[in-house]
């Protein structure tokens, strides 16, 4: 059975462990990184959302416990070395943070995004129109926005700090980095991983246009999947009714709230270093259920069993 909707065991419950017995050892945009010994950390999945790279006030209830959802579901279904710590049931997951974290292998991490594109769209359509190819591979003529690859390609990007770009690269920008051996298998990984993905989300009746992976290796050199997985933060989801190529899609991610940044409701411009106004509560609102939403409808399961593990 998927592990979405387990309840976690009693006896786990009684053992919890308080945050702060953990160490405290980074702070990304979205995660805050606890270490629990020398070989696992308890990554927390907080309810913070981010768009052009700027985080955003206030925060999106339940956003941590979706990404955490969806994670799991993932990890569950896809065939493939991951970085989970063991079961759910006997994680040491603090008791306030039940539900939105994971206890995961502390692994030397690639300094990639490993980007997979099933579908042309944003920054892969505008690379495509002025060059005719994304991150080095050249790709037909005539594709149209939102239309599909003749096959998935790897296209990926280093990863930038907090308030800079992620810059696409080549593959063989990754080859000189990580070695031939190292960059193919990392590329056959992510496309196999996306393959898998893309076939279980269109049972479901949802396209996956594409989706970023982090990878990292473990003491024995093995390469692990790590950090989220398949969240409607490190993917783009589409409802497959409807879909027509030459057309933005409507889709399950951050674009709803990017559309009101950018909307005239809104006094911001994207391109500015100002930080963008607080998020109007019916925008919280909206946006909570997008996430919700997206959950249910790409796992088929319902959100309701899963924070039913945390009460
Ligand atoms: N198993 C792991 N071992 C070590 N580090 C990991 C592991 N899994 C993920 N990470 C790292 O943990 C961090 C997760 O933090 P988070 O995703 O919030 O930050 P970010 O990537 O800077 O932000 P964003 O995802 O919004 O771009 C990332 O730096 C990721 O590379
Ligand atoms: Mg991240």
């Amino acid at each position: 059975m998927a592990t979405a909707g387990k309840r976690i065991g009693l006896h786990s419950f009684l053992m919890r462990p308080e945050l702060s017995q953990y160490n405290h050892v980074s702070a990304g945009k979205v995660r805050e990184i606890y270490e629990i010994d020398d070989d696992t950390l308890l990554m927390v999945v907080s309810d913070r959302i981010s768009a052009y790279d700027h985080i955003l006030d206030p925060e999106i209830p339940d956003k941590g416990r979706v990404l955490t959802a969806m994670s799991m579901y993932f990890f569950d279904h896809i065939d493939f070395p991951n970085h989970l710590a063991g079961d759910i049931d006997d994680m040491r997951i603090p008791e306030e943070v039940l539900g939105r974290a994971i206890v995961c292998k502390k692994l030397k991490m690639l300094p990639f995004e490993c980007v997979v594109r099933g579908y042309l769209t944003g920054s892969g359509y505008k690379e495509y129109l002025a060059t005719g190819s994304v991150c080095g591979i050249p790709l037909p003529e005539g594709l149209v926005e939102s239309s599909k690859l003749p096959e998935p390609i790897f296209t990926p990007a280093t990863k930038a700090d907090l308030g800079d770009h992620d810059e696409n690269v080549t593959f063989e920008q990754v080859v000189e980095k990580l070695g031939e051996r190292r960059a193919t298998e990392l590329r056959d990984a992510s496309i196999n991983i996306y393959k898998q993905a893309a076939e279980l989300a269109e049972a479901k009746g949802i396209i996956l246009a594409d989706t970023k992976f982090e990878f990292g290796v473990d003491r024995d050199g093995t390469l692990v999947l790590a950090d989220e997985v398949l969240t409607p933060d490190s993917s783009r989801y589409w409802p497959l009714e409807g879909y027509e190529p030459g057309k933005v899609q409507p889709s399950f991610d951050k674009q709803y709230v990017r559309n009101w940044l950018t909307s005239s409701k809104c006094d911001w411009q994207v391109d500015s270093n100002a930080t963008p106004p607080p998020l109007p509560g019916s925008v919280v609102e909206a946006t909570r259920e997008r996430y919700v939403e997206a959950f249910e409808r790409i796992t088929g399961e319902k959100f309701s069993r899963w924070i039913g593990c945390c009460v």
